[in-house]
């Protein structure tokens, strides 16, 4: 049975993903090649190569004339060192690469690993040589024409609507992370609520088997250390980036018992219910309520009745969210949801 709205009378069931890898568990890797374990923390020993990694990086490539106008700071190094530099910018912390051990805090590269064998995970992907060299040519069409670029992510919303047959009337917006992501929905919610008090409440649901910046995130505050700018403000984890001025309440909902036994799906569906209800009783004027369609574990929460019937009672002030970060569901999946949209 599938997470997706075609799989049944309840999308969230045990068994409801088409991954049924938790994020957390190691996937296979060759040993001695690439260590791309998803929930490694970063004190883990890796097992790649540093030195091999690094000669990738800074291999020179001769046969590629240098790309992208350099700023100032870039004006040293290769097309290739320029390129697996960029790959690290513009996102959080968790792709800061560590000089020492070439690799970020997932244990993965942002430069081909000579002889690796490359295969999936949903979190990152190491490039494998190929996907390089299309990197340097994106970066060699950018620096003869920087308009191009407007085009050339055009080009990644058609290819991406083309493989998941996602019709022309549906927005597409490139995030650097499913984290980012969640900024989204919530200025949307900020909208909808200041049409009327403008109190909005959060109900992120499977909490602590999503994103881990994910609460954060979806309540408008700082999820990470590093801001995708270089020299943006000072700021702490977990603080307002409205500078306190907006309201935003966030409620946690887990889909487990303290002893980690998952909760009836009727269960988990009657939590959220009440939580959504409670919200409005204590005027939320906007609710954010996400529905995770595969969470670490594989699970969904609430199901897709929930909240088709949440938002039939409450209208205009819940706003769903569905959390498919990761892709954890069905073949599509995505497309069932996105019908279901049209009436949220
Ligand atoms: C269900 C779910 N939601 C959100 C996220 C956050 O996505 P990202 O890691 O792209 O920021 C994850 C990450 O694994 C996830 O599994």
């Amino acid at each position: 049975m599938g997470c997706g709205a075609s799989a049944g009378p309840k999308a969230g069931t045990p068994d409801a993903t088409a991954d049924q890898k938790p994020a957390d568990q190691k996937p296979t890797v060759e040993p001695d090649v690439q260590d791309e374990r998803a929930g490694a923390t970063s004190d883990e020993k890796p097992t790649v190569k540093a030195d091999a990694i690094k000669a990738d990086a800074t291999a020179p490539d001769s046969s590629k004339p240098d790309a992208i106008a350099p700023a100032k700071d870039e004006q040293v190094g290769s097309a290739r060192e320029r390129l697996a530099r960029l790959l690290t910018e513009g996102c959080d912390d968790r792709i800061t690469v560590d000089p020492k051990t070439g690799m970020h805090k997932y244990n993965g590269t942002n430069v081909p690993v000579p002889g690796a064998v490359s295969r999936s995970s949903c979190t990152f992907s190491v490039p494998t040589e190929d996907m390089f060299q299309a990197g340097l040519a994106c970066m060699e069409k950018m620096g003869s024409s920087p308009d191009d670029a407007n085009k050339m992510s055009g080009d990644i919303c058609s290819r991406i609507r083309k493989a998941w047959q996602i019709n022309e009337s549906t927005a597409i917006t490139l995030c650097p992370s499913g984290t980012d992501a969640e900024f989204i929905p919530l200025l949307v919610a900020l909208v909808r609520a200041q049409r009327k008090g403008g109190k909005v409440t959060t109900i992120v649901t499977a909490a602590g088997e999503v994103g881990s910046g994910t609460s954060n995130a979806s309540g408008g505050r700082h999820f990470a250390p590093l801001l995708p700018v270089s020299n943006g403000p000072p700021h702490e984890i977990g603080g307002s980036l409205f500078a306190d001025t907006i309201k935003i309440d966030i409620v946690e909902e887990k889909l487990r018992t303290a002893d980690g036994r998952r909760h009836e799906v009727d269960a988990l569906d009657d939590q959220v219910a009440a939580s959504t209800a409670k919200a409005i009783e204590d005027g939320a004027d906007c609710v954010v309520v996400h529905l995770v369609v595969g969470c670490k574990t594989g699970q969904c929460m609430p199901s897709l009745q929930c909240v088709e019937s949440l938002v039939a009672t409450y209208k205009e002030s819940v706003l769903v969210v569905v959390d498919a970060c990761q892709g954890r569901m069905v073949d599509h999946g995505l497309q069932a949801f996105l019908r279901k949209a049209s009436q949220f």
